[in-house]
């Protein structure tokens, strides 16, 4: 493991996070900033993680340490990252030992930030930890208290303990996704977010899903050794690292995406909630109210059914197709009723209301089987449900070819 320190006050904390890491039985190798230095000298680094210490890159250059030690580590975790050890790593730079590490490191990265509010708040900072969440690296929120001096606000880094507590979870899932490479040398193509269906330059008919189950299920794929293909309507969600973002926004949109997707996927998981109707015709200036006059009704149409249409055309013999569907009341007959017309492998049929499912972080489900199998997914982040998809999607998958 790699303790990344970088130059701020809260560095004496890291001391603590790393007697913890060690005495838990990791081998941590400590990386500390030049600025680092300045708060916590390098005897007590090396003392306490029982390796050399060094900031820079020059130091023994024959065993080409700014490649070896990020390529080594299971976990990288930055404590703390200060806001330019985080615009640095955001932009790619390397002009250190700790950046360079970060650049060649392929395991899962933590970064606890610690700086002054502003800092936190700048929008440059903002930016640089979006770009690093996108990345798949985990920036866990600063907490609010004490700051160095008389400030108070955000800005402090978390307590050891749960910094502590982050770098186990995130080791554990790595391993957990790591024995479970059953996707690996599949294609797999999910939709996700809602459709937005245009009535003038300026108005639309849309429905309330934001991307968080179709985002859930890209990422678990990933992480199952996946190539993934998320077509993503109009959701604000970040990229999911390592999928290909295909980005629609109507329903016709979509289609034509799902439909080029498709040929080339093992599994295609239509999560998006597609509007049913579009408006019949788009009015190419801003419908305008009139006083005195009754507003035209809004006439109409029909949309495809893309999930039926994928079902019934299967691109590739095996392919599985996994529906979503939203019910109200009468949640199994519903499904099993929607399950055969949809004529999809698997319907995953959420319970939906006004609070439930749509923009949630948690929701309940029963995942349907066409061969008749019941699937009950307790109430539980959307994460959970993705998983359980994919090891059912997993287990009715034909044999992979090697092509
Ligand atoms: N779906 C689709 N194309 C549509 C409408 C829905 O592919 N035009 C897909 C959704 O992505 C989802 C599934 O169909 O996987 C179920 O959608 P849902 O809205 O729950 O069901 P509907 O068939 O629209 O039935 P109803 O609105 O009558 O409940």
């Amino acid at each position: 493991m790699v303790l990344g320190v970088s130059g701020g006050i809260a560095a004496y904390k890291a001391c603590e996070l790393l007697r913890r890491l060690t005495e838990s039985g990791h081998d941590v190798r400590v990386v500390p900033t030049a600025s680092a230095l300045h708060f916590v000298g390098e005897a007590t680094w090396s003392a306490l993680s029982g390796h050399p210490v060094s900031t820079e890159v020059w130091t023994d250059v024959h065993e080409v340490a700014h490649v070896r030690i990020g390529q080594a580590a299971d976990l990288v975790v930055v404590a703390p990252a200060t806001a330019d050890t985080l615009a640095k790593a955001a932009h790619g730079l390397a002009g250190d030992l700790l950046t360079n590490t970060l650049l060649t490191a392929r395991c899962p990265v933590v970064f606890a930030p610690a700086m002054h509010t502003e800092m936190w708040e700048h929008p440059a900072t903002r930016e640089n930890v979006a770009t690093l969440r996108r990345r798949g690296a985990v920036v866990i929120e600063p907490a609010v208290g004490r700051l160095t001096g008389v400030d108070t606000g955000k800005g402090r880094l978390p307590d050891p303990g749960e910094i502590f507590e982050v770098c186990r979870r995130v080791l554990a899932a790595g391993r957990a996704a790591g024995a479970r490479r059953d996707l690996a040398g599949r294609h797999v193509v999910v939709s996700a977010g809602g459709t937005r269906e245009p009535l003038d330059p300026v108005r639309f008919l849309g429905n309330r899903s934001s991307g968080k189950q179709g985002y859930a299920l890209a990422r678990a794929a990933v992480a199952r050794g996946a190539r993934v293909t998320l077509v993503s309507a109009n959701s604000a969600l970040p990229d999911p690292a390592g999928a290909d973002v295909v980005r629609v926004g109507t329903a016709m949109q979509l289609r034509e995406a799902m439909l080029k997707a498709a040929p080339d996927a093992d599994v295609v998981v239509m999560a998006a909630a597609v509007a049913d109707f579009r408006p019949a015709t788009y009015a190419t200036g801003k419908i305008k109210k009139r006083d005195g006059q009754e507003p035209e009704p809004i006439a109409l149409v029909r949309n495809p059914d893309i999930l039926a249409e994928l079902s019934a055309e299967r691109a590739r013999p095996g392919q599985l197709v996994v529906g979503f569907a939203a019910e109200t009341d009468d949640v199994v007959p519903n499904g099993r009723a929607k399950l055969a017309r949809k004529g999809c492998d698997l319907l995953v049929v959420n319970e939906v209301g006004e609070h439930k499912t749509f923009g949630a972080e948690e929701n309940e489900a029963v995942v349907l089987g066409a061969d008749g199998s019941e699937t009950p997914v307790p109430y539980g982040p959307k994460e959970a449900l993705a998983e359980t998809v994919w090891d059912l999607v997993a287990r009715a998958l034909p044999p992979a070819t090697d092509a």
